[in-house]
């Protein structure tokens, strides 16, 4: 007998209020990012907006911090940024999802929410085993969903790591695509089309591994995501399998664009190179939507499958990973850029100002500037050779050096906890740079959006210090806000569930 969502949501209420005095002390609880209550959050699903509300789902492991059984959690909003946490909207108990409901996206069609998600079925760890089918569910009313079944199998010439459908409407058209590796064990991105959202047809390979001069780009490819901006298609993708190559590639998994022209008709993609989309230590399987005001949203999983999950410092208030915060896209000179979306403005409050503070290499601080949840914009006023260092807490350090021209976030090394990490770009020059921290994240928007940097990083939880210097002739303006502590995830909002 497979459990209720009811039943479901009351094992994991009551596991809350048994633990509540160890929540109660995690100095890490994210204050304004859609985290777990408690067990492992990864990729974000179903990023849609219906009925005049955003929804975001995410795979949710809820009875224990690491990979397994996997389940749509859920969250509702009407300006993305205060979330409501809506009951388990699909959870592994049918045939063909029995072990696990993995990743996928939404589309609104006639009134209703419309989920394509992977049934992952197989004998424990037996690869041998697995199946994968892309299912379809639907709701009425955002929150309730049935689950309509399969409604594609994996075709001729791929294995079972088929999954993570992306739907998408164009030109009166249903398109999906799929992630997928090929029985010669090269990652894809497959696309289907339909009719009808029901009945779907295969069309072919639209990019992968050994197409259009990406050799040797990874064994399987997941989580694809297909749309056009300005005059720019754009298929990201997070391929598995790639080598660190210089400041690229260098966590275990990558996520990234390709940006050209789709041919939808003969099923080819004329594209560049395959950018990343993040530079820092935790990002993957980012998923974007269209709002009702035409902006291009993007939500990404603040985490990788780092095998060190189990030395994550959150594990022992059993809770790992965050989704990053919404990020809006846009195209500009050849490069996607990403910046918060606006919304986020309404969390600020204690605003300091600062202009022309002149840095050297003595490290300062400036009076009302600390703290671990805030937003900071820097300014910098530099010429010629130059570096400049932000030092976040005792651990954390946020540089650039004009003489390389490379910027790199620095943080305490999560496995052995007393030696550093790093994550670079190249980067011509530092104009400014934008900050959100949330207790144990960090995000770094830099050149208005060119480059992000998304981590986790853990302090010594009082330690809220932010030092500046420099070398060469800087100058910065600086702006800095508190950023309201929604706490939207604490016991006192359990009771904020929406009922089923
Ligand atoms: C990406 C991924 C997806 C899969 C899901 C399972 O992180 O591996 O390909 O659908 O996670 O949780």
């Amino acid at each position: 007998m497979t459990q209720t969502i009811f039943e479901i949501e009351e094992i994991i209420n009551n596991r809350i209020m048994e633990i509540q005095n160890t929540l109660a002390e995690d100095p890490y609880r994210l204050h304004y990012h859609l985290m777990p209550h408690i067990g492992l959050l990864n990729d974000p699903n179903g990023f849609a907006y219906f009925n005049g509300q955003y929804h975001i789902f995410y795979q949710w492991n809820p009875f224990e911090t690491k990979h397994g059984i996997k389940y749509w959690g859920h969250y509702i909003s009407e300006d993305l940024v205060h979330w409501k946490e809506a009951p388990i909207a699909l959870a592994p108990d049918q045939w063909y999802d029995i072990n696990g409901c993995y990743s996928g996206s939404a589309v609104v069609h006639d009134d209703k929410l419309y989920l394509f998600y992977t049934g992952n079925v197989m004998d424990g760890d037996d690869e041998e085993t697995r199946k994968a089918y892309q299912c379809m569910a639907v709701s009425e009313d955002g929150i309730n969903f049935e689950k309509k079944g399969p409604i594609i199998y994996v075709p001729e010439g791929y294995t079972a790591h088929f999954r993570d459908p992306k739907v998408f409407c164009k030109n009166n058209q249903w398109y999906m695509v799929i992630g997928a590796q090929t029985m010669e064990g090269k990652g894809e991105a497959v696309l289907y089309t339909s009719p009808d959202l029901e009945n779907w047809s295969f069309r072919g390979a639209l990019a992968g591994s050994g197409h259009n001069g990406l050799f040797d780009f990874g064994y399987m490819w997941e989580c694809p995501d297909l749309f056009t901006l300005e005059d720019q298609d754009i298929l990201i993708v997070c391929p598995q399998g790639l080598q660190p190559k210089g400041y690229e590639f260098n966590n275990i998994f990558h996520a990234g664009y390709l940006a050209g022209k789709v041919d939808y008709e003969h099923v080819s993609f004329d594209h560049g190179k395959f950018t990343e989309l993040d530079r820092g230590f935790d990002f993957y399987a980012p998923q974007t939507m269209i709002d009702s005001k035409g902006r291009r949203l993007m939500i990404g999983w603040m985490g990788n499958a780092e095998e060190g999950d189990s030395i994550h410092p959150t594990t022992r208030y059993e809770w790992i990973h965050t989704l990053t915060l919404p990020r809006q896209l846009e195209w500009n000179n050849d490069k996607l850029l990403q910046n918060p979306v606006k919304e986020l403005q309404s969390l600020r409050e204690n605003k300091v100002v600062y202009t022309d503070i002149p840095l050297s290499e003595e490290s300062i601080s400036l009076p009302n500037i600390q703290g671990n949840v805030f937003e900071m914009e820097i300014a910098l006023d530099a010429a010629d050779d130059y570096s400049f260092s932000i030092v976040l807490g005792e651990n954390n350090q946020v540089h650039f050096d004009k003489s390389t021209d490379t910027f790199s976030l620095k943080r305490l090394n999560l496995a052995d906890g007393n030696s550093f990490e790093y994550r670079s770009c190249l980067l011509e020059d530092l104009r400014n740079i934008r900050i959100f921290k949330d207790t144990s994240s960090i995000e770094l928007f830099i050149n208005d959006g060119e480059e992000v940097f998304s981590a986790r990083i853990f302090d010594y939880p009082d330690d809220k210090n932010v030092q500046f210097n420099a070398t060469g002739n800087v100058s910065m303006d600086i702006r800095k806000w508190d950023l309201q502590k929604l706490n939207a995830f604490n016991m006192n909002n359990l009771n904020q569930t929406i009922e089923i």
